[in-house]
């Protein structure tokens, strides 16, 4: 094999400019064939923007992209297909009224020799695509049902329907559980087996050191290295990638528990229609001031569906209690749960979070608009005031006040969310899997807060994708499987193990 087919693809000098900021500054990369290259970088650091001029959906300003020795121009995603090239996005991109069926296919369907479509040649290929992933999506489901896990699922399986000999993985696994994601990891061993390449995007340091053969970080739009595994390891690259000391997680502070402030009691949903979504059985429990409660589970156990009731965001209806400092309630609508001093962030934060025609300052004081009336009118000068403190606080990234949040990485629209809701200065916050997509940074800084708030007498129900999250933050764990509360754990008692297991109790 000669030296340029060892080269999958080759960057040289990528700059990229968006109006206020340079995302890229003259990054020159090299990734070789059958590798698996993991892209390391905080939020905003220019990773999706990189895989985006790679896989056509920008075009550089000054640089040049080659795949495998050839010199090539993308104006779009289908020539980046034409050359081998897919990509899995980090905002899912899925076109919600069609089918799952539909959606990996999407411009590729099948056809009879008549030129008609050929659906059931998609579903039966579709099947067999989520059956590499382990899937339990139906085809023919419809994608605006799905939950955010199993939609990443469906993207991953539109691009290995592609065949592509390049793919670039933009977080896969951010919404994914330990056991899908394992899966994913098998299919990359896999992919890599057959010579594919693959770029990876994380910013789980485990994930990255089990897959990776070699590590590139990017900081501030610029390339500050590239390594191989084998000789770095995970602090070397956490520092190269904040250039600064980031202090380990350290426990919660001891805590004062309160009274309490939620209480679920023998919460009940029956089953709907449509057999996707998962019933609750008599879930029962409390949340006191000053506490966080972990909810533990797989994708699919129900915790989303509790705290979604609990929200009044839920199309079901529920039976049982649920009393909010010691009343019942029972509310419509989240805004009636937010006048109530309930908020909660969503886990999918492209469908319930974020509000794409409003700006970064709109989307953050959109729930606290009244404190910035002035003689009876809005004022952007108070609106502007009131989103500073908490920008600060966890550190959002954005070219001015007034861009667009579409404008924003993924990671810094979360922390966008998270400002909206802490403004609205809640007593109980509902985090349904708060960190997807924040940079290591962002998370210990988030985690400070979660404390500090706690400290001043909020109650938090927490769920996570990640275990070691949920044990480093939760006072109290209880874990779901199949619609039941299976467990509970002090913060002493709790465990991987012993959470695993009572997950995975039927
Ligand atoms: N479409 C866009 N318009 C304007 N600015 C953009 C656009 N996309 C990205 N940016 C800006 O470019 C910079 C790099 O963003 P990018 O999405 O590449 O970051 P990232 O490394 O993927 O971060 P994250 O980990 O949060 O996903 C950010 O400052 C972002 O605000
Ligand atoms: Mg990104």
């Amino acid at each position: 094999m000669n030296k340029q087919a060892e080269v999958a693809v080759a960057m040289r000098g990528i700059t990229k400019q968006f109006p206020g900021v340079v995302a890229l500054d003259d990054v020159t990369l090299q990734v070789r064939r059958g590798e698996v290259h993991a892209i390391c970088g905080e939020n905003g650091a220019g990773k999706s923007t990189l895989m985006k001029i790679l896989s056509g959906v920008h075009q550089p300003d000054a640089g040049e992209l080659e795949i495998a020795g050839q010199s090539v121009q993308f104006h779009s995603t289908r020539d980046a297909e034409n050359a081998g090239v897919a990509i899995i996005h980090q905002e899912l991109e899925l076109v919600e009224e069609l089918t799952v069926a539909a959606n990996i296919f999407l411009g590729r369907e099948p056809r009879t020799r008549f030129g008609f479509l050929n659906d059931a040649i998609a579903k039966r290929k579709a099947q067999e695509l989520l059956g590499l992933l382990d899937a339990s999506i139906s085809p023919e489901e419809m994608t605006s049902g799905l939950r955010v896990g199993d939609q990443q699922l469906v993207e991953i399986a539109k691009a290995l329907s592609l065949q592509a000999s390049i793919i670039v993985m933009d977080e896969p696994t951010s919404a994914l559980t330990d056991a899908e994601t394992e899966r994913l990891e098998r299919t990359i061993a896999t992919l890599r087996l057959q010579g594919c390449t693959i770029l990876y995007i994380s910013h789980k340091m485990d994930e990255v050191f089990r897959l990776a053969d070699r590590i590139t970080i990017l900081r501030d739009g610029r390339h500050v290295c590239t390594v191989n595994k084998t000789e770095t390891t995970a602090s070397e690259v956490t520092g190269w990638m904040v250039g600064r000391e980031i202090s380990e997680h350290r426990f919660r502070s001891q805590q004062t528990v309160g009274k309490c402030l939620l209480e679920v009691k023998d919460l009940c949903v029956a089953s709907q229609d449509s057999s996707q979504s998962v019933q609750l059985h008599n879930v029962s429990f409390r949340v006191h001031a000053g506490e966080v409660l972990g909810i533990a589970g797989l994708m699919g156990a129900g915790r989303t569906e509790v705290l979604e009731a609990i929200f009044g965001a839920s199309n079901s209806q529920w039976q049982g209690t649920i009393s909010l400092g010691g009343q019942a309630v029972s509310f419509a609508h989240p805004s009636d749960a937010c006048k109530a001093g309930l908020v909660m962030v969503p886990e999918d934060r492209k469908r319930l979070g974020i509000f794409l025609n409003l700006n970064v300052t709109e989307n953050i004081s959109i729930c606290s608009l009244f404190h910035a009336i002035r003689n009876g009118l809005l004022s952007k000068k108070a609106e502007e005031g009131i989103v500073a403190k908490p920008m600060n606080q966890i550190g959002i990234k954005t070219p001015s006040l007034t861009a667009s949040i579409s404008e924003l990485s993924g990671g810094n629209q979360q922390k966008c969310i998270i400002s909206r809701w802490l403004l609205t200065k809640p007593h109980v916050l509902l985090l349904d899997d708060p960190t997807r997509g924040i940079d290591v940074g962002a998370k210990a800084e988030l985690y400070e807060l979660i404390d500090t708030l706690c400290q001043s007498g909020l109650a938090v129900v927490l769920t996570s994708s990640e275990l070691p999250e949920l044990l480093t933050l939760s006072d109290r764990i209880i874990v779901m499987a199949e619609g039941r509360v299976t467990a509970e754990f002090s913060r002493d008692e709790a465990n991987e193990k012993k959470i695993m297991t009572a997950a995975t109790l039927a």
